[in-house]
């Protein structure tokens, strides 16, 4: 399956080409039939067969005709490669919505997702992926129904029945640049966990592939630890240690009641 997307030679400009064609996209029916580069093609060779699932192209994204190229793209890429993952290498990456967004309003984003599902459902299913990370809560609701939110959904990682592969949601790197200081180390540690999380799962299948939902709950437990660790916090008893959520130094607790 590696190389088949994309020829490598391709990686550096052009957006790679997926063979066969692929199925309509129900291009007009939407409110985005404006767009610049409308059915943007998937990017990447995909040499671990992990598929990165954004929201939808940027601007800088329409004008190249190619997924993450800004500073998303530029962040997803940094942790990634801090994993030990070449994103254009290793991965591909589309969106569940495959045009730039002309409003972003709520109902945009819903009508745009249904008229872009057949296409990213055909691309999933040729490129076979055994991983498929999903960026943001625009995107989860592509795989799951009811959704829930992308904050209880993300660090969990679930077996697709339909692709056959590890679904696993995390943030959106967009919604990491957007956040406070204090937010933002916390935001990039949990996406950089959970991707090392989602990882773990290549090349395994779940003990009963044909179940329902199955769902892997191993690991929230080593991310609070993973992170309070590096917080250099700790949790006790808020009534007897008078600590708060914010209290992350513990030589300066207050003393205890
Ligand atoms: N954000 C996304 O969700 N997708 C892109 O391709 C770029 C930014």
């Amino acid at each position: 399956m590696s190389g088949f997307f994309c020829d490598p030679s391709e990686i550096s400009g052009r957006p790679a080409v997926l063979q066969p064609p692929l199925g309509p996209p129900g291009c007009g029916l939407c409110l985005l039939g404006q767009c610049k580069s409308p059915r943007m093609e998937p990017f990447g060779q995909g040499r671990l067969e992990i598929c990165i699932v954004g929201q939808a192209p940027g601007e800088q994204e329409d004008i190249a005709g190619r997924p993450f190229i800004g500073p998303s793209g530029q962040l997803l890429s940094a942790i990634l490669g801090r994993v030990g993952v070449d994103r254009d290498r290793d991965c591909w990456m589309t969106n569940v919505i495959q045009c730039i967004l002309n409003t972003g309003t709520s109902g945009e984003i819903a009508q745009a997702r249904e008229c872009c599902a057949s296409r990213l459902r055909n691309q999933l299913l040729a490129m076979h992926p055994r991983l498929i990370l999903v960026l943001g809560g625009v995107a989860l609701r592509a795989f799951f129904n009811p959704p829930g939110s992308i904050t209880s959904r993300r660090g969990l990682v679930y077996w697709n029945r339909v692709y056959g592969a590890w679904v696993a949601p995390t943030l959106h790197p967009a919604a990491i640049l957007r956040s406070d200081e204090r937010q933002e180390e916390e935001r990039r540690l949990f996406f950089q966990l959970d991707i090392e999380r989602a990882l773990r799962h290549l090349g395994t299948v779940p003990p009963d592939p044909a179940a329902v939902a199955y769902e892997d709950y191993s690991g929230r437990f080593d991310d609070a630890c993973a992170f309070l660790q590096r917080m250099r916090a700790s949790v006790g008893d808020r009534k007897s240690t008078r600590l708060n959520s914010s209290h992350t130094d513990i030589s300066r607790m207050p003393s205890s009641a």
